[in-house]
């Protein structure tokens, strides 16, 4: 008696097994369908590769050069010495936890998650900066070609021409093999990416405590449970609003140029509206505790920028003057960073 019991109920738990899993890998499959998968990774030249190394080797300089200088004090104001101080001790702690990465995973096993945004431009600048330090900018594949930086880009809604244009951009100037995966959810996005690209383990991300969800977050985070598996390495949590603009001036870092027409944090086209915090008529009464002498030395810096790298530039100072809002970096307020977003960011 009970062996037949037992005879019918393997075969019924295989079954319902069975069932379950075609269902899974059905939703699985409509979850993915509407997913458009894009590619920016360009074939290099001789001459391309020659360039990138040299780009890598430029920023992991002019980071240890801006970390190491001491010779400016006295000449800055007070209030940029102190700047400059965090700014500093957050680049160290930053690359401290990029080179923990990738003590713990080979460089073809982490990725980047990169979407044009100025905070994960820092992280892209940090990160080359740590590759070049260990030499594993020239590392190459067997055939000899350079190998490329794994990355993706994952977005939910329509998003702006100039990011797109950014990015493909910088996948040509920084080697990044950057896929695209558009119209999808973060958590579907990682999903798909990991299933096509079985070798990532880790994913680099540029979130800040500052944003949404993301106050709880530690530098190496396992995903949770109903998360595809790969460890999230977060290596600029701490940095502020203003650090992030202290470091790009400073650095003469060409970022996408919707930050120079007003628009702080940028997301989706339809969510994302210049910041009121920076209409050009409003300023003064809206930033009324603002820090002017630290205001005034970092417009002397960008435009001193403008003139050593007119082609970062898009536009002609009139086309700026005409501009209804001031640069992003004009901001110093980080609570009115979010004042960019017309809803809360639901791609979580
Ligand atoms: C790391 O990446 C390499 C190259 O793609 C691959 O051969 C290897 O299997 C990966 N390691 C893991 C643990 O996924």
């Amino acid at each position: 008696m009970s062996t037949i019991r037992f005879s019918l109920v393997i075969p019924l738990i295989i079954l319902i097994i069975g069932i379950q899993y075609s269902i899974n890998q059905q939703s699985k499959s409509t979850l993915f369908d509407n997913i458009i998968i894009k590619s920016y990774s360009f074939e290099n030249t001789e001459e391309d590769n020659m360039v990138i190394a040299r780009s890598f080797k430029e920023t992991s300089d002019r980071i240890h050069q801006f970390v190491n200088d001491e010779d400016l004090q006295g000449t800055e104001p007070e209030s940029i010495l102190k700047l400059r101080q965090s700014t500093k001790e957050k680049i160290h702690r930053s690359m401290e936890i990029i080179s923990q990465a990738l003590d713990e995973f080979e460089y073809s096993n982490i990725s980047i998650s990169f979407n044009g945004g100025k905070d994960c431009l820092v992280m892209l600048h940090l990160y080359m900066a740590v590759l070049n330090d260990r030499k594993l900018v020239s590392e190459t594949h067997d055939d000899g070609s350079l190998k490329k930086m794994s990355s993706v880009y994952i977005y939910y809604e329509d998003t702006f021409e100039e990011i797109e244009e950014f990015n493909k951009e910088t996948s040509k100037t920084y080697n990044l093999d950057l896929q695209v995966y558009s119209y999808c959810k973060l958590k579907v996005g990682f999903e798909k990416y990991l299933d096509d690209h079985r070798n990532i383990q880790a994913i680099i991300v540029g979130n800040r405590k500052t944003d949404p969800y993301s106050e709880n977050l530690q530098a190496f985070q396992p995903t949770d449970n109903d998360w595809p598996s790969f460890v999230r390495v977060h290596p600029i949590l701490d940095w502020t609003y203003q650090e992030i603009w202290f470091f790009l001036i400073n650095l003469n870092v060409h970022y996408c140029k919707l930050y120079d027409y007003g628009y702080t944090s940028i997301g989706g086209i339809s969510s994302t509206i210049p910041n009121q915090y920076l209409k050009k008529t409003d300023f003064e009464l809206k930033n009324k505790d603002i820090n002017r002498e630290n205001l005034n030395w970092m417009i002397q810096l960008y435009q001193k920028n403008s003139q050593i790298s007119p082609e970062y530039r898009f536009y002609t100072d009139e086309e700026l003057e005409a501009h209804e809002h001031y640069p992003a970096f004009y901001l110093q307020n980080d609570d009115y960073e979010r004042f960019s977003r017309q809803t809360k960011q639901k791609a979580q």
